[in-house]
């Protein structure tokens, strides 16, 4: 890796690794279980074995959710897959810097895997701040005395300059665990001048960074086609000045995305044939699908789903596509009735002889479980990180590992 050290660059037999993970999983509202174990999967079967097959006392650092949303759990399940991933007793610790947390880490023997809490426990994670103000946070005094190296694996958090992600890298040897050097590598390529006609696929619930995107890759003649769908795809009907009717306004004002809707409107109106917008949603009427056409929108019921003129209309584009970059599910796939759009729609991404690039934590959980990996070009483990790496926006957490990696020369 040019500028970065890697795992083959220093030996971490005996040594105590801080590793920061992205585990940050979908996880089911109401039991408040892992959905999808795949970010887990691939940081366990590749980084986290290597450095504990090779002896090393690994600490694993990682997040999940953000304080205040349904999603903010423990660590303790991630921990528990994680030991049936590599067959071997990982503990979860509920302490992040406190003495429980530096007694278990002193303790660990060669081999051993521990995760310690949420990292987003600690109010102050998420500042954003250089390596070297974080480098004096309570966090990284704690532990970093007690570490020989950190290992920076979550490329799909390394546009976030949080504590956990920049801090250690000031003060201890830094290097990219596998992920992260994969990804840096088959991304840096896969941007190499898309072949056209080139597709941006954009949904999920992140609109800010579907709105950001968009320009980006339209300005850029990079794209010749945005296809939205998800909260995204809310914000853009909304731009076209269609009412969505009061559930789905109330969301978008509670998630204070309504703000975005003149941005959208600007780029809608200098783009009017690149941007599709959707043709027809499905509802959720007491749990049930029902599809409507946009235009008997406003609806009193929360809009949950694109529907099936949408998914032939996008579907066709995407056949005659020659690249396509996926990320966000179209709609609310963890839920069966309202999977329909984001399945079909990643049925034909994975049909399509273009080159398709997958990029998102849910986006990639559902590819998993569609069982269509490999049929696609490249999957990233990354959303929004993949997403500013598209936008050629250096990424703090790669920033760092490189002004690590020149202070050990
Ligand atoms: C992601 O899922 O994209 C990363 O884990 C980053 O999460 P965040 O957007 O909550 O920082």
């Amino acid at each position: 890796m040019p500028n970065i050290l890697t795992l083959d660059d220093h030996s971490f037999q005996g040594k105590t690794v801080l590793v920061r993970v992205d585990f940050n999983s979908p996880i089911d509202p109401e039991t408040k279980r892992i959905l999808e174990d795949v970010r887990i999967r691939a940081h366990g079967e590749t980084t986290l074995k290597e450095l504990a097959d090779m002896g090393a006392k690994v600490v694993v650092l990682a997040h999940q959710g953000r304080p205040g949303e349904a999603d903010f759990i423990p660590l303790k399940e991630h921990a528990e897959i994680l030991g049936r991933i590599l067959r071997r007793p990982v503990s979860y610790v509920d302490d992040l810097f406190g003495e429980k947390a530096k007694k278990r880490i002193k303790a660990l023997e060669n081999g051993e895997i521990i995760v310690l809490q949420n990292v987003r426990a600690y109010k102050e994670e998420r500042k954003k701040a250089t390596p070297e103000e974080h480098a004096e946070t309570e966090f990284v005094r704690s532990l970093s005395p007690l570490a020989d190296a950190f290992v920076n694996d979550a490329f799909a958090a390394a546009h976030r300059a949080h504590v956990s992600i920049v801090g250690f890298t000031a003060v201890l040897p830094s290097f990219a665990g596998r992920i992260m050097e994969r990804e840096l590598t088959a991304l840096s390529k896969a941007l190499e001048a898309p072949e056209k006609p080139c597709t941006y696929i954009l949904g999920g619930a992140k609109a800010d960074d579907a709105l950001r995107i968009s320009k980006f890759v339209l300005d850029n003649k990079i794209a010749d086609n945005i296809l939205a769908g998800g909260v995204a795809g809310h914000l853009f009907l909304l731009a076209k000045g269609i009412e969505l009717g009061k559930p789905n306004k109330e969301f978008l004002e509670k998630k204070e995305l309504l703000s975005y809707v003149p941005g959208i409107r600007e780029l809608t109106e200098r783009f009017p044939h690149e941007i599709k917008t959707p043709r027809d949603v499905a509802v959720d009427v007491n749990g049930k699908r029902k599809e409507i056409g946009t235009k008997d929108l406003p609806t009193d019921f929360p809009i949950s789903d694109i529907g099936a003129e949408t998914i032939q209309e996008y579907g066709g584009i995407i056949k005659d596509s020659k690249s396509i970059v996926i990320s966000g599910p179209l709609g609310i796939f963890e839920n069966k009735e309202f999977a329909k759009g984001t399945k079909e729609i990643l049925e034909a991404v994975a049909e399509s002889q273009g080159f398709s690039l997958v990029g998102g934590g849910h986006t990639v959980a559902a590819v998993e479980q569609l069982g269509l990996k490999t049929k696609m070009g490249y999957v990233s483990t990354a959303g929004g990180a993949l997403i500013e790496f598209l936008m050629g926006e250096k990424l703090p957490g790669v920033e760092a590992l490189k002004t690590a990696a020149s202070r050990e020369h």
